[in-house]
């Protein structure tokens, strides 16, 4: 595929056809996006899959940390159970969850060349996705701040970073492209001395 084509066509993905995707074709997206840029070779992403079986208790420990942050306070019993039902299922429709997560270093600035090479390697994970026909979504739900979630899957935050959790699956639909501004909007040229605006050109 055509790079341009691929970051030009390629869209957030919200609904999944109920299929897993072949486990070698995942494994090749992963794999291949290791070739993201990053400091001192340190290659800071680390992956979490959960799918089949494995999301039903990943569903309970992103609905338990929506119950510590109160998500359902303001409604009643039965109501928050229907609520979390309607979570739970939402999640286990979706094929695969990928938790992407780092560690977390002391130095500040370190750490942010490693988040922004996770960032990276995500973008070469959507796009190569993208090329074998995989949908995903990038997400960044409030669970990946909550510690306790960290600590009940296993990664203790003071140690790691969750950056997103990816869902991804065979699209099901493929939403309309959302508009880009032009970036002469956004560009300045230095130049000689001068400032210019960028042109169209
Ligand atoms: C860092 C980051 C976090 C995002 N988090 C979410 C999210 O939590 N939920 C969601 O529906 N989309 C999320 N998105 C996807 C954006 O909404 C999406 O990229 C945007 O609407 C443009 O659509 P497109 O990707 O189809 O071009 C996120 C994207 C990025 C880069």
């Amino acid at each position: 595929m055509d790079l341009l084509e691929a970051i030009k066509n390629r869209r957030s993905i919200h609904e999944y056809k109920n299929e897993q995707i072949d486990r070698k074709v995942l494994k090749q997206i992963f794999s291949k996006a290791c070739w993201a840029p990053n400091h001192r070779m340190k290659e800071p992403w680390s992956i979490k899959l959960y799918q089949g079986d494995g999301k039903k208790d990943y569903a309970k420990k992103v609905i338990d940390s929506y119950d510590r942050e109160g998500f359902f306070n303001n409604y009643d019993h039965q109501k928050s159970n229907k609520m979390k039902e309607g979570i739970r299922q939402f999640l286990l429709n979706i094929p695969h969850h990928a938790l992407i997560y780092m560690e977390r270093d002391s130095d500040q600035r370190k750490y942010e060349e490693d988040y922004a090479a996770v960032c990276a390697y995500i973008q070469n994970v959507q796009l190569l996705a993208w090329e074998a026909g995989v949908g995903v979504l990038w997400t960044t739900s409030p669970y990946l701040h909550d510690n306790d979630f960290a600590r009940d899957i296993g990664l203790d935050p003071s140690d790691y970073k969750l950056v997103s959790v990816l869902q991804m699956g065979h699209p099901l639909r493929i939403p309309n492209p959302k508009k880009r501004n032009p970036i002469e909007n956004k560009m300045q040229i230095i130049d000689s001395g001068e400032t210019k605006k960028a042109d169209a050109n």
